[in-house]
């Protein structure tokens, strides 16, 4: 089946068109139209003005993926779009436009919840992420896609990290979803962003500090900076990062001219890049001596930070052999509406006859809800 994705939770206007059969999803399209440059002024995503920019942007983007997945709209069989969690203004622009094109196309429509998107990228397995700019026919791209897609076997536990969440979770089988732990405060990818800003870095904070902290590999050793690792032995399977930016923040209070000094700059981005992966990799492989789940994934925008990817990696190779790891193509870990749509694919197949047909009247049901919650 096909299925058209929408996401405008935050500052991505997305859509893409996805093939799915028998559990293999072959991204034929995906769209991405990124608002960081408008809001990095700000420090951070402004959400009228992103809600400003989803409105202009929605249709072009919606006509470029349909365009470039070589779909009409009549061979679309779902329409997948995320309803919360979000920013109110940004999700109604993506709920309004999908509920319009259920209404007139006479199509089912699901609500997605953004974190479930996240989760299953994981599902998401074909060269075009690899290769963006690849002009293999949509035709002859689902034999390689099956090839190389690997097997997830649950149960899985899954670390989730993005800008508004920091969770463990726990997937005895598709879409049942048990959250084990999270972040009392602060998320991760918003503590690499409230940290870029502390040490005059741009937004987004995670791209920014991980390329300084992979580039200058040796640190400085007249910078001695030693950030705590929140919660790490605490006995349960929560996170903070409020505490790690507030460190941050003393250590350069102690002299601001320090800012100047690029090296220290250096150092403040290895170090802290460090604290939060030692603490990600700590509760993730503490949860998964508790859980057993058969693999391990990882999930959302602090997905793609290579230095987190390759320790946890080797970590578990080295300490849970038995468990397989897998992350998001890098192309896949960002704000996307392939891995909504991917999702949307796992629910459809999951419902009955009935709640089919109820779908194609979702366009009058259908809310967008801020405070979503993942079950
Ligand atoms: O999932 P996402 O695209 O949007 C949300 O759902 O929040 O995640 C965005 C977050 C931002 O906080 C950004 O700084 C962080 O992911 N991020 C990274 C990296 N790339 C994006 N954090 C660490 N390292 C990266 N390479
Ligand atoms: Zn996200």
């Amino acid at each position: 089946m096909n299925i058209l994705g929408i996401e405008t939770s935050c500052d991505e206007t997305a859509a893409a068109v996805v093939k799915a059969t028998n559990n293999v999803i072959q991204v034929l399209s995906n769209v991405v139209s990124s608002q960081i440059k408008l809001h990095a002024r700000w420090g951070g995503v402004v959400p009228n003005l992103a809600a400003r920019e989803h409105l202009k942007n929605i249709f072009p983007v919606l006509h470029e993926t349909l365009k470039k997945s070589e779909m009409k709209p009549e061979n679309i069989n779902l329409i997948s779009i995320t309803n919360g969690p979000g920013l109110i203004p940004a999700l109604l622009i993506g709920t309004e436009a999908a509920k319009t094109l259920s209404l007139f196309w006479n199509k089912p429509l699901l609500g997605i919840h953004h974190i479930e998107g996240h989760i299953y990228a994981n599902f998401i397995r074909d060269e075009i992420s690899a290769n963006p700019k690849s002009r293999i026919p949509n035709s002859e791209r689902i034999s390689k896609s099956k090839s190389q897609t690997p097997k997830i076997k649950f149960p899985v536990l899954c670390l989730v990290v993005s800008g508004g969440h920091t969770q463990l979770v726990l997937m005895k089988n598709h879409l049942q979803y048990r959250i084990i732990g999270q972040t009392l405060d602060d998320a991760a990818g918003e503590a690499f962003d409230k940290v870029a800003r502390i040490l005059g870095l741009e937004y987004p904070g995670g791209p920014a500090i991980s390329v300084i902290a992979e580039t200058f590999e040796i640190r400085d050793s007249r910078f001695e900076i030693n950030l705590p690792r929140p919660m790490l032995n605490r006995n349960n399977f929560d996170f903070s990062f409020s505490g790690l930016k507030t460190a941050v923040l003393y250590e350069v209070k102690k002299n601001e001219k320090m800012l100047q000094d690029k090296n220290f700059i250096i150092a403040m981005s290895q170090e802290f890049q460090q604290a939060v992966i030692d603490v990600l990799i700590s509760k993730t492989l503490k949860a998964a001596r508790e859980y057993k789940p058969r693999t391990i994934l990882l999930a959302g925008g602090v997905s793609a930070n290579k230095e987190l990817r390759r320790q946890l990696t080797e970590k578990i190779e080295k300490n849970l052999p038995h468990i397989r790891f897998q992350a998001p193509e890098i192309g896949y870990s960002l704000d996307n509406a392939a891995m909504i749509a991917a999702a949307g694919y796992f629910r459809w197949k999951k419902m009955d006859s009935s709640e089919k047909d109820k779908a194609f009247s979702n366009w009058k049901h259908l809310q967008a809800d801020a405070e979503l919650r993942l079950k």
